[in-house]
């Protein structure tokens, strides 16, 4: 049995080429719109300097880009899914790399905020990677997360359930010809919807403020916590 680590690189990798594509479809494209309400939350400015962690293909970094943050970096372990992010953005070529979220390999106080957009609930240590984030922010500085998370309303839960369980393995095990992604990724939002705090994780990283945002009838939410 392979580590997590190994095996959510390896899942990144081998589903990369079509992730875009999955992404949108998937979700009809409300995850561009979670994108874009998670970073007006987090309020960026001119000042920013901003570390996209797990940014995959990219898509939260392009946005931060998009609503005019000039200092943006990004990092993942994937090698293929960065690949596809300098494919798609040549201004990122240079400020990618590849690293983990658990041991960012940078000096005390150096961002003013790091982004995650469906990262967290892959990390092999969430506890680990809050510390470094703590570590590696400015007085101030502010996380945001924006992850799955399960409704609560019954019926909104059920269909999302028979959705998740019944629809979305399917066309993601078609269109992406990997058998375990797409299953993983149902199982694992409800796992950690169970036994993941991330405001407490986030108070016991150090952090001073912490505020959690329901999107779409709790289908996603926004942990925003400052240091
Ligand atoms: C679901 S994708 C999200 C990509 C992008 N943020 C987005 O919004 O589309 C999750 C990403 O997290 C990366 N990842 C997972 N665990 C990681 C870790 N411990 N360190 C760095 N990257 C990690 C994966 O390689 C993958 O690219």
């Amino acid at each position: 049995m392979q580590d997590k680590k190994t095996q959510v690189k390896q899942m990144f990798d081998a589903i990369a080429y079509r992730y875009d594509f999955l992404n949108h479809f998937l979700s009809a494209g409300v995850d561009v719109y979670w994108r874009k309400k998670a970073l007006k939350l987090t309020k960026l400015n001119k000042d920013t300097i901003l570390l996209d962690v797990a940014c995959g293909t990219g898509d939260f970094a392009i946005e931060a880009k998009r609503i005019g943050v000039q200092k943006i970096f990004g990092a993942d372990f994937s090698f293929n899914m960065l690949r596809l992010f300098n494919k798609k953005s040549d201004w990122i070529v240079g400020n990618i790399f590849q690293m983990v979220a658990e041991k960012l390999p940078l000096k005390a106080a150096t961002l003013t905020n790091i982004t995650v957009a469906f990262g967290v609930r892959n990390f092999y240590n969430i506890p680990e990677a809050f510390s470094s984030f703590h570590f590696a922010l400015k007085e101030k500085g502010k996380v945001t997360v924006l992850e799955f998370s399960m409704p609560t309303n019954p019926l909104i839960k059920m269909l999302y359930r028979l959705y998740f369980r019944f629809v979305l393995p399917v066309i993601g095990r078609i269109v992406s010809k990997d058998k375990q992604a797409y299953t993983y990724l149902p199982d694992s939002v409800e796992e950690f919807d169970k036994s993941i705090d991330l405001v407490k994780l986030f108070y016991d990283a150090g952090f001073k403020a912490v505020q959690r945002h329901n999107l779409t009838f709790g289908l996603v939410q926004v942990v925003i916590a400052e240091k």
